[in-house]
């Protein structure tokens, strides 16, 4: 168990390895007719990296929305770091979503705004920093995913990887100790996918960030992930590495991963 260090040199406390951060019991949600969650439980333990693969309109984002309650659920539970979350409203909602970043999917940026405003519009509402300790967090957390040469720079001067990782520095501004993911590489070259899901194992290796993502990408699955749950007709079918997903018996991951089995 190693402690770790924020991006602003803070010491972030050791978790107990056996800690689950992020916990869903029977997780149910339906959409008028159409159940789209049956039925939902998973735990992300500390300082880990899970995954949820699963079809297009499975109920991923559904599944990760309701955790930080952009989704309200119907029936079940969802904890955060030992806090039901579920039952949360105002103040108290806020600050559990205050310690988690979400990078949603589309990662949309404010076009508007420069990268550094981007990220200094959230520092300034949510911090007592001043401009300069602003604007150092936002070169430190720039540097660290590599694009600090566009800080001044707006959105439509960035390429796709690049803007994804600027989506990224956004959602890590506060220094959020869990971070969730939906869809961090769609869209980008193979070298795109293959940096941003490496930021996403050094943010679990050396900032201890626990982190759930959603991803239909096989070669990020592979980088990342620790643990994948496998999402089909509103229920978890199947839980493991990756490994053991695509060498699965069952029908429905072998259709899903189809032949690739690297
Ligand atoms: N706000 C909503 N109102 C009604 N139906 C919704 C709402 N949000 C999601 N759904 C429905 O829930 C189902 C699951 O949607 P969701 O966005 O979770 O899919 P997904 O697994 O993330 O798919 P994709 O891989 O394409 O992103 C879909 O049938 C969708 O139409
Ligand atoms: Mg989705």
């Amino acid at each position: 168990m190693v402690e770790s260090q924020t991006f602003s040199g803070q010491h972030r406390p050791p978790h107990s390895p056996s800690e689950s951060v992020i916990r869903l019991i029977d997780v149910t949600k339906s959409f008028g007719e159409v159940d789209v969650l049956k039925g939902i439980s998973f735990d992300v333990s500390t300082d880990s990296s899970a995954v949820i693969m699963g079809g297009s309109g499975s109920g991923k984002s559904v599944l990760i929305r309701s955790i930080v309650k952009l989704v309200t659920i119907d029936s079940g539970e969802v904890w955060i770091r030992g806090e039901r979350v579920d039952v949360l409203d105002g103040h108290d909602l806020d600050r559990v979503r205050l310690g988690i970043g979400f990078l949603f999917q589309g990662g949309a940026l404010f076009d508007s705004m420069t990268i550094a405003e981007n990220m200094d519009f959230i520092l300034h509402r949510h911090s007592d920093l001043d401009f300069a300790d602003r604007r150092l967090r936002v070169e430190e957390i720039l540097s660290w995913v590599d694009i600090v040469d566009k800080i001044d720079q707006y959105p439509s001067e960035l390429s796709g990887g690049q803007k994804k990782r600027a989506a990224l520095a956004r959602a890590l501004v506060l220094e959020p100790e869990i971070m969730i993911y939906d869809e961090p590489t769609t869209g980008l070259d193979p070298v795109s996918v293959r940096t941003v899901s490496e930021l996403i194992v050094r943010l679990r290796d050396e900032q201890n960030i626990t982190s759930l993502t959603i991803t239909h990408d096989l070669e990020c699955a592979r980088i990342i992930a620790d643990k994948v749950h496998f999402l089909y007709d509103g229920r978890i079918l199947e839980s493991g590495t990756l490994h053991e997903l695509q060498r699965s018996g069952l029908p429905e991951l072998r259709n899903f991963f189809g032949t690739s089995r690297f």
